[in-house]
């Protein structure tokens, strides 16, 4: 009897062990979590796009780097692949639609299909911190670029992806886009509407399979705010983990580019008009009332 419980009991464990085996194995992550898929990533010359891009071909995706740095975007091509087999350039300024259906017409032309359009490039426009020093052409220029610019990188993604019936649209949009009063008018205002694009979009194109999300990142020290601010990257860094709410990493593009790669792939399959917020927490608060209140108590205690 105890030999025949023991025996149950070890086939009991051998069962299990097998079983835990094949379910860790069927739920250990692809080493390459874009293997076979098709990308366009505009803005990917630089900053937050260029991370993307490198993060992207690394997870065995072809990517389409659409931009207008052309020496920039060339060299990366060359650095990650010379035969630029996994990832090739082509000018295309967003807010030119001629350019957009290009890009995504040699998307189809060299490899039979697009399955990620990452709308990523923008501009900061001028910083005209008040509505009344904002001028009309700044803002044209920056809702041409980071609203008309995303708008026809999704429609003409649309046109690829909807006979496919399936496909991934993201956007980069900004904390800006869940807290405001930190950027110009014109930027932010450009901000919320990508995220008003992403939902739209994600009701008319989840129709078709087709899922659409959006990704704020919070400051970081790429080319743009470093240009913005006029100070080297390791001083901006020091500024912005001074006032972020999670301590003990810095935010940088490759985050950004981490959660584009899980929006992209199938772990993400049921995901559709999300706001990724990757900002370590910073839209949650407004530190305001405490920074006051610190400033008034410290002053206080000096008098
Ligand atoms: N860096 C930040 O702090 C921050 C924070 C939140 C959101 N963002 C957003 O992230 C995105 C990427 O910005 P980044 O910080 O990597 O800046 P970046 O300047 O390093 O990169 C932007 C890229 O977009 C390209 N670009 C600009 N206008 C274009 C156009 N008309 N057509 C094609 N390409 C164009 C640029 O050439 C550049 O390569 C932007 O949409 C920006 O608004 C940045």
């Amino acid at each position: 009897m105890y030999i025949y419980m023991k025996s149950r009991a070890s086939m009991h464990l051998h069962q299990l062990v097998k079983l835990k085996m094949s379910s860790s194995s069927s739920l250990a992550p692809s080493p390459k979590r874009l293997d076979g898929k098709v990308a366009i990533i505009t803005g990917g010359a630089s900053g937050i796009g260029e991370s993307t891009v490198r993060l992207f071909v690394q997870h065995g995706a072809k990517v389409i780097i659409a931009d207008v740095q052309d020496e920039l975007s060339l060299s990366l091509c060359k650095e990650l692949d010379p035969d630029e087999e996994s990832v090739c350039y082509t000018r295309c300024d967003v807010k030119v639609e001629s350019d957009v259906k290009n890009v995504v017409d040699l998307a189809l032309s060299k490899y039979g299909k697009l399955d990620i359009m990452y709308n990523n490039a923008g501009i900061p426009g001028n910083l005209e911190p008040t509505i009344l020093s904002a001028g009309a052409e700044n803002f044209k220029q920056v809702f041409d670029v980071n609203v008309y610019g995303a708008f026809l990188g999704a429609k003409h993604a649309a046109r690829a992806m909807i006979p496919a019936k399936k496909g991934v649209i993201l956007f980069t949009s900004s904390v800006a886009s869940a807290s405001c009063g930190e950027s110009p008018h014109a930027y932010t205002m450009s901000k919320h509407a990508v995220v008003g694009l992403m939902k739209s979009l994600c009701v008319e194109l989840g129709q078709h399979g087709i899922r659409v999300n959006c990704i704020s990142p919070c400051a970081m020290a790429t080319p743009l705010l470093r240009n913005v601010m006029g100070m080297e990257r390791d001083a901006v860094e020091e500024l912005i983990c001074a006032a972020a709410v999670l301590k003990g990493a810095v935010p940088r593009a490759e985050d950004v580019a981490e959660a584009a790669v899980y929006l992209a792939s199938e772990e993400s399959k049921f995901v559709n008009g999300l706001n990724l917020l990757v900002d370590g927490g910073y839209s949650t608060t407004n530190q305001s009332f405490s920074m006051v209140l610190r400033n008034l108590m410290s002053s206080n205690q000096v008098l």
